[in-house]
């Protein structure tokens, strides 16, 4: 067991650890960032792609969140209506058309008996459907129209962490790749983001290397009553990721929701023990995030912020640098999200691996 952790305490902090590679292996082969293009190697009958009218995601817990980051890049990039459902409430929806509609399922394990379930609706209903997964030869591969693999490697801590971000990767090229072939997206548009991808797994190794100010802000806040995350656009899945994270292995109550919504009634829990996370990186409209970072801090809560390299907000009380790395970079901020939340967790000794009443893949609806 001790060998396989490879000296870390914890698959968790490991596969944190594991994201540049993770990520190297999820980008190999499939970019071509001079010609800015992808090769995910899919091909979708002549004619469907042209004709596509909505993309419509399904996916439960971390996957779901990678799914909503995916939405906005999809509308961005491919030029296509994207929606995103939690997979247990999936239904096909009246007033579509099934033959113009691809229906994305994102899966870790592909054994997720939520999705699995909306991918039969989805069938059902006779829509294309599409599989990301990390896992070769699961149950989802063979319900799907097409799968494309996210390559991160096995994932064994029950919290998800390098799965979310080749997640993230390999839907972004998912994007990319419909963009282009629909003439949504030029090359000189696509090479940008294309670039962002290339640069991921060295950005998220500068994070992982500033790993010793993260554990030192885990433990000067980690006692905290409640902890909220927030950000704008890219930035709220990756806020409703860092909660997620947070709860799931430390136990503390945690709660991520679009910063625009704190005035709108989560103010009234804000007091100097609820400290806030915010994202502030481009792609999060970090200007207005932060106007709303600075209300909670006037009702006295401390401020976490993960702020695009070069920009400064002087009055947070921890500013964490994230790469320049363009649509990819609330992506690289999430790293500090999973570090902080490892180090809240195990600063109080949680069962970091197995947390108490979750499983890794849950097979029940
Ligand atoms: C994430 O940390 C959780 N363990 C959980 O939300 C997970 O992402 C969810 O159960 C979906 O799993 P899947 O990706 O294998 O379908």
């Amino acid at each position: 067991d001790a060998a396989e952790k490879g000296g870390y305490e914890h698959y968790m902090r490991k596969e944190i650890h594991e994201q540049p590679e993770a990520l190297r292996q999820t980008i190999a082969g499939r970019l071509d960032v001079d010609g800015g293009d992808v090769d995910l190697d899919v091909s979708f009958p002549p004619g469907f792609l042209a004709d596509l009218e909505e993309i419509q995601i399904v996916a439960c817990g971390t996957s779901n969140y990678a799914g909503r980051y995916a939405a906005q890049l999809f509308e961005e990039l491919s030029g296509v209506r994207a929606t995103v459902e939690i997979a247990s409430e999936y239904e096909f929806g009246a007033g579509r058309s099934p033959d113009r509609t691809l229906v994305v399922a994102v899966t870790q394990s592909g054994e997720t008996a939520d999705t699995l379930g909306a991918v039969r609706r989805a069938n059902a209903a006779g829509a294309r459907t599409f599989a990301v997964t990390n896992t070769l030869g699961s149950t989802v591969t063979r319900e799907v129209d097409d799968t494309a693999f996210i390559r991160a490697g096995p994932e064994i801590g029950v919290a998800a962490t390098k799965t979310f971000a080749s997640q993230v990767a390999t839907l972004t090229m998912l994007a990319v790749a419909i963009g282009r072939e629909r003439g949504a997206l030029g090359a000189a548009d696509a090479r940008p983001v294309l670039e962002g991808l290339r640069d991921l797994p060295g950005a998220v190794q500068q994070v992982l290397d500033a790993e010793p100010k993260v554990r030192e802000a885990a433990t000067e806040y980690g006692d905290s009553e409640a902890f909220f995350f927030v950000g704008r656009q890219l930035g709220v899945p990756v806020a409703l990721e860092g909660a997620l994270k947070l709860k799931e292995i430390s136990y503390d109550h945690a709660e991520g929701f679009a910063a625009g919504e704190l005035k709108h009634g989560p103010l009234a829990l804000v007091t100097p023990d609820t400290p806030v996370l915010a994202v502030l990186t481009d792609g999060a409209r970090a200007d207005e995030t932060m106007n709303n970072v600075t209300e909670a801090q006037t009702r006295g809560a401390p401020a976490i912020g993960c702020v695009s390299a070069g920009e400064e907000y002087g009055t947070l009380d921890v500013s964490l640098p994230v790469p320049d790395v363009g649509l990819v970079e609330p992506l690289v901020a999430n790293v500090y999200l999973q570090l902080f939340a490892y180090h809240v967790a195990n600063d109080k000794d949680r069962s970091i691996d197995k947390p108490r009443n979750l499983a890794k893949s849950v097979t029940v609806e």
